[in-house]
C-alpha cells in the first residue's frame, strides 16, 4: 500500500491544468482554462479547469473533479495506479507500506493485470532478442520485411516461441495468478485444468494505452498456410476495452497534434512502416471497423482524419464502414486509396517516404466524392441504382453538422451526379425534416417522464445531477433523461449556499459576526434532508458547526464516496463562473451579484424549504379531511390547515419580494 505521506505529497504536487493538459488542448480564459471534454464529443468547447480550485467540470457530459479523479476517469486507473502515475509525473518518490500476505491476495485486480500485461511484453520482447528461436525466427522475420531495430525497439515487439505453454509456465514461475492469465487472454485452460499459451508461434505486436501501458497484444503467424488465423489478438478485458482503443496512438498522438491530421490505417504492419518512413500520425483500427470511442479518442487530437486502405474490393467497403460516424462528429474525413492491391505498409516500402508522402497529397479525397464515385461505379446507368446513389450520397452529407461544408458538397456533388443543385437540396430537407421528426418523438417521451422543474432563480435542474445520476442518464440513453425533483434541488441550493459562501460573516444578521453556515443551519434544524448526498454534508457540517468549526470544502472533493464527491464539486463550479455561456464580463458581474446578496441567497434558501414542509403538511391534511370518519378531529384539522395556508402565503409573498434582481 502507498503511505498516506506520499499520497498528500501528490496530491499537493498536483497541478490541474497540468495534468489535464497532458491530454486536452486547453486554452486560457480568464482564471481558468477551456477546452474540448475528453470524456464525450463535442465540437465546441464545455470542459472548464479551475487553476484556483483545483478542479475541472464539463458542462456539456457533467463530469467533474480534481487532478486524480482525472486521470482515473480518463485512463480508468484505480487509485493507486492514478496515484502512481501522478507520483510519476512529479517526480514524488513513492513510499510502500510492507504488505501482509493477505493484503497482497486482495490487491486490487486490475492493477494485477496490468502487471502481469506488462510483465508479458517484457517477457515476449527478451524471447525476441535473447533467445536463439527468437533470433533466427521472430527477428529475422521483422527484418526481412524491412523493419530497422529502432523501429522494433520502439514498438516492443516481442516472440512467442512455438511451445505449448512457455510463457505459462514463466507466468506461474513469477508467482502471477492463472486466473489473471486467463483473464486477459495469454493462456487458454483446457479441459484437464491445465493452460496452454495463446500467442504460440507468432511475432508479438503490444497494444498500448495512451499512457503507454501495454494493455493487449496481437500476433501474427509465422506460417503460410491458410487454415492457421493471420492474427490472433487478446481478447476483451478489464484493462482492454477494444472500442476504446486505437493502435499506435501512445507513439501518434503528439505528432497528429502538431500536423492537425490523423491518418487511419487498418493494421499493425501499416502502422510500423509509416513510422519507420517518418510519418508518425498514424493509427490503426486493428481491421474491425471504427467504433465511436475510437473516434472520440482521435477528436481528441485533431479534426480531420484521413482514411488509408488497400485499393481492393474488401479495403474499399472497409473504407465506408464507420466513416458516417466520423462525418456525424464533424470531423472532416479524406480517403486515399492505394493501386493494385498495395496497402500503405508495401506502398512506403516500395516507393520510400518521398513517393509515399505525395502518393497521399495528390489522390486525397473528401470522403463524400469518394463514396459518390464509388457507388456510381456501381450503377451501371440503370436510373433506380442511380436514385439510389444520390439518397446515398446526400444521407452521407445530411449528417455533416457544418452548414457551409453542407453547401459546398452539395454543389459539387450537382456536378458529379449531373443534377440540378435544387433537386440535391430538396431531397437533403427531406432528410433533414425526417430526422428532426424522429429528434422531437425522443424530446417529447423525455419530457412527458420528467415534468419536475426548478423554481425560478436557482441553477437549471440538471445542473445539480451528479455524475452518477448522468450515468443512469446515459446508460438509458433517450428514454428518461434524469432531473432531479424540486425538493432535491432545494437541498441541493443550501449546500451550494454552505460550500462557497457557509465562512463568509452573515453582516445582516445581530453583530454580524456569525458566519453564514451556522447561521443556515440553526434555521433548518428541523429539516430532515432527504438526498442522501445533500443529507451527508450539511451532517458534516452541523458536526463541526459543534465545535464552532467550518469544513474545508476540499474535504468533499476528494471524499470517497462519489455522490459527495461530485455533488460538492458541482455546487462549487457555478455556471456563473465557469460556463461558457457566460462571458467573462458577465461571468464577473453575477459573481459579483450573488455574493452581494448574500442575505437573499441565505433566506430564500431557508424559505423555500420551509415552504415545502409546510406544503407537504397541508397535504396531509387534505388527505386526513378526505377520510369520512376524523370526526370531531374536523374542526382541530381545519385550524391547522389554515394556519398553515398563512404561514405558506407570508412566506410566498416574502420570496416573491426578495427574489434576487
Ligand atoms: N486482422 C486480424 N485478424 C486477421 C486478419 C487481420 O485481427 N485474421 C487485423 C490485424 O490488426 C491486421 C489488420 O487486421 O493488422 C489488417 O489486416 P491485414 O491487412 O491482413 O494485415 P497486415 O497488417 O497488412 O499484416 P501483414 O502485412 O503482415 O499481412
Ligand atoms: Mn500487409
Amino acid at each position: 500500500m502507498i503511505k498516506r505521506e506520499t499520497i498528500e505529497k501528490v496530491l499537493d504536487a498536483a497541478r490541474i491544468e497540468e495534468v489535464v493538459g497532458d491530454f486536452v488542448d486547453l486554452k486560457k480564459r480568464g482564471t481558468s482554462f477551456i477546452g474540448n471534454c475528453p470524456f464525450h464529443n463535442e465540437k465546441t468547447p464545455s470542459f472548464h479547469v479551475s487553476v484556483a480550485k483545483g478542479i475541472y467540470k464539463c458542462f456539456g457530459c457533467g463530469a467533474g473533479g480534481d487532478a486524480l479523479k482525472f486521470v482515473m476517469e480518463l485512463e480508468k486507473y484505480s487509485y493507486p495506479e492514478a496515484i502512481r502515475y501522478l507520483a510519476d509525473k512529479y517526480s514524488v518518490p513513492v513510499e510502500e507500506i510492507e504488505r501482509s500476505p493477505a493484503q497482497l491476495a486482495a490487491q486490487d485486480r486490475r492493477e494485477s493485470l496490468y502487471v502481469l500485461s506488462t510483465w508479458a511484453g517484457k517477457y515476449f520482447k527478451e524471447q525476441l532478442w535473447h533467445t536463439e528461436s527468437g533470433q533466427s525466427v521472430a527477428l529475422s522475420y521483422f527484418k526481412e520485411r524491412g523493419y530497422r531495430e529502432d523501429i522494433i525497439k520502439k514498438f516492443d515487439l516481442g516472440y512467442s516461441s512455438d511451445q505449448w505453454s512457455a510463457l505459462a509456465d514463466a507466468a506461474a514461475e513469477n508467482g502471477f495468478h492463472k486466473d489473471y492469465l486467463k483473464e486477459i487472454g495469454l493462456a487458454i485452460e483446457r479441459d484437464d485444468g491445465s493452460l496452454y499459451d495463446r500467442f504460440r508461434g507468432r511475432v508479438i505486436f503490444p497494444i498500448h494505452n495512451l499512457t503507454g501501458r501495454v494493455i493487449g497484444f496481437g500476433g501474427r503467424t509465422l506460417k503460410t498456410e491458410k487454415t492457421v488465423p493471420k492474427y490472433v489478438n487478446s481478447p476483451e478485458s478489464d484493462i482492454y476495452h477494444k472500442s476504446d482503443v486505437l493502435y499506435g496512438l501512445h507513439f501518434a498522438k503528439k505528432t497528429i497534434k502538431d500536423n492537425d491530421v490523423c491518418y487511419l490505417v487498418e493494421g499493425y504492419a501499416d502502422v510500423l512502416s509509416m513510422h519507420q518512413a517518418g510519418v508518425e500520425n498514424v493509427v490503426s483500427s486493428s481491421g474491425t471497423s471504427l467504433t465511436s470511442g475510437q473516434i472520440r479518442l482521435i477528436s481528441r487530437f485533431t479534426n480531420n482524419v484521413v482514411i488509408l486502405y488497400d485499393g481492393d474490393a474488401a479495403g474499399i467497403k472497409a473504407s465506408l464502414r464507420g466513416t458516417d460516424m466520423l462525418l456525424e462528429e464533424g470531423l472532416n474525413v479524406k480517403v486515399v486509396l492505394f493501386p493494385d492491391g498495395n496497402d500503405p505498409d508495401s506502398y512506403v516500402q516500395t516507393y520510400g517516404s518521398t513517393g509515399f508522402k505525395k502518393y497521399i497529397a495528390e489522390h486525397q479525397e473528401d470522403f463524400i466524392f469518394y463514396k459518390t464515385n464509388i457507388l456510381l461505379k456501381n450503377t451501371g446507368g440503370d436510373p433506380i441504382k442511380r436514385a439510389e446513389v444520390i439518397r446515398e450520397v446526400i444521407e452521407s452529407i445530411a449528417l455533416i453538422p457544418d452548414e457551409i461544408k453542407v453547401s459546398v458538397f452539395i454543389q459539387q456533388c450537382s456536378h458529379l451526379l449531373d443534377i440540378e443543385e435544387r433537386v440535391l437540396l430538396t431531397e437533403l430537407n427531406k432528410i433533414r425534416i425526417q430526422k428532426a421528426k424522429a429528434q422531437d418523438k425522443k424530446i417529447q417521451q423525455a419530457s412527458k417522464s420528467s415534468n419536475e422543474s426548478s423554481p425560478p432563480d436557482m441553477p437549471p435542474a440538471d445542473f445539480f445531477l451528479t455524475d452518477a445520476e448522468r450515468t443512469k442518464e446515459v446508460s438509458s440513453e433517450g428514454v428518461t433523461p434524469q432531473t432531479l425533483t424540486s425538493d432535491t434541488l432545494q437541498e441541493r441550493e443550501i449546500v451550494r449556499i454552505l460550500l462557497n459562501y457557509g465562512e463568509e460573516l452573515a453582516e445582516w444578521e445581530g453583530d454580524g459576526d456569525v458566519p453564514i453556515a451556522p447561521l443556515l443551519l440553526n434555521a433548518l434544524d428541523d429539516v430532515t434532508f432527504e438526498d442522501r448526498p445533500s443529507a451527508f454534508i450539511v451532517n458534516v457540517f452541523k458536526q463541526k458547526a459543534e465545535h464552532f468549526e467550518i469544513p474545508d470544502v476540499k474535504y468533499f472533493f476528494s471524499h470517497k464516496d462519489r455522490e459527495v464527491q461530485d455533488l460538492a464539486i458541482t455546487c462549487v463550479a457555478t455556471p456563473y463562473e465557469l460556463s461558457p455561456n457566460w462571458n467573462d464580463d458577465k461571468r464577473k458581474i453575477y459573481v459579483r451579484q450573488e455574493r452581494e446578496h448574500l442575505r437573499e441567497l441565505t433566506i430564500q434558501g431557508i424559505y423555500r424549504i420551509k415552504k415545502r414542509k409546510i406544503e407537504k403538511e397541508m397535504i396531509k391534511i387534505r388527505e386526513e379531511l378526505k377520510i369520512i370518519d376524523v370526526g370531531e378531529n374536523m374542526e382541530i384539522l381545519l385550524a391547522k390547515y389554515q394556519k398553515l395556508k398563512e404561514a405558506e402565503k407570508t412566506l410566498g409573498e416574502f420570496l416573491g419580494n426578495i427574489v434576487v434582481k
